[in-house]
């Protein structure tokens, strides 16, 4: 069960990025209060492009050498990809500020071998975070990598991350990172897998729109069987977050 579970609701969009700049900074103030540095894992997509412009412009002078950041999932694509995550961060919040290069961990989505684009992030995440090298099969499941921040997004069924209803990744147990096959786009995504998600000391998921309403509704106040992968994210030891503009929040009934 999450530590905490809460959900912010804005007026605008500009306000939920405003927001969530606002706790992306005290999350990030903390980490590096505590252990001296911040590890967050950001999410793709298009709504999180406001939150890391405001993070561009109005935290440039940030500790951002103390800051370490991946990527939650990305697209099967090579960086210059206009779907790429990394490319969109890149654009938004990496040219804009001092962040050393080795303190941002992009996955090697280039290699045309999914599989081993996921196994080499899994070995940068168990390098960073000092675990054991690799999971073999048959080996319990492994201590897990623990994010200071997680940021996510909610796809229109429910998924998040790059877990999406009825694949294969939904069940990973093991594993930090995997290639999952996604049929419906007809290629496959390097993702985090649950435990990692679960994991995190907080979880911020950002939402915002009118068309997020329908699936918010049945995510937070609806009960799915078998339960969509965005209801499927709950800290076991650490806060989960919904920052929602009033737009995706209309149909909350409380
Ligand atoms: C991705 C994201 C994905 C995203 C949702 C919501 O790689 O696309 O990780 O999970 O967060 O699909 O996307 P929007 O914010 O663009 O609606």
């Amino acid at each position: 069960m999450p530590s905490t579970r809460s959900i912010e609701v804005l007026a605008t969009a500009a306000d939920l990025f405003h927001a969530a700049a606002e706790e992306f900074v005290r999350t990030a103030r903390a980490a590096i209060g505590a252990q001296g540095r911040f590890a967050v894992a950001l999410s793709g997509g298009s709504t999180p492009k406001g939150l890391y412009s405001l993070l561009a412009a109005n935290y440039a002078e940030f500790a951002w050498n103390r800051v370490f950041l991946f990527f939650g999932d990305e697209r099967h694509v090579p960086p210059t990809d206009p779907d790429s995550n990394y490319r969109m961060v890149h654009e938004s919040l990496l040219t804009k500020i001092a962040i050393p290069a080795e303190n941002v961990f992009r996955v090697p989505a280039e290699n045309p071998d999914a599989a081993a684009a996921a196994s080499d992030y899994e070995t940068q995440l168990r390098r960073f975070f000092e675990l054991r090298p690799e999971i073999r099969p048959g080996d319990r499941p492994g201590e897990f990598p623990r994010f200071d921040l997680i940021l996510l997004g909610l796809g229109p069924d429910g998924h998040t991350a790059s877990l999406f209803p009825d694949s294969s990744a939904l069940d990973e147990q093991s594993r930090l990172v995997v290639a999952n096959w996604v049929a419906k786009l007809s290629t496959f995504r390097i993702t985090f897998t649950f435990p990692v998600l679960n994991r995190a000391a907080e979880v911020m998921f950002m939402a915002s729109g009118a068309d997020k309403a329908g699936m918010l509704h049945q995510v937070l106040e609806g009960k799915s069987i078998p339960p969509l992968p965005s209801q499927r994210v709950q800290p076991s030891d650490g806060n989960l977050l919904w920052m929602l503009d009033e737009a995706a929040a209309a149909k909350l009934t409380r």
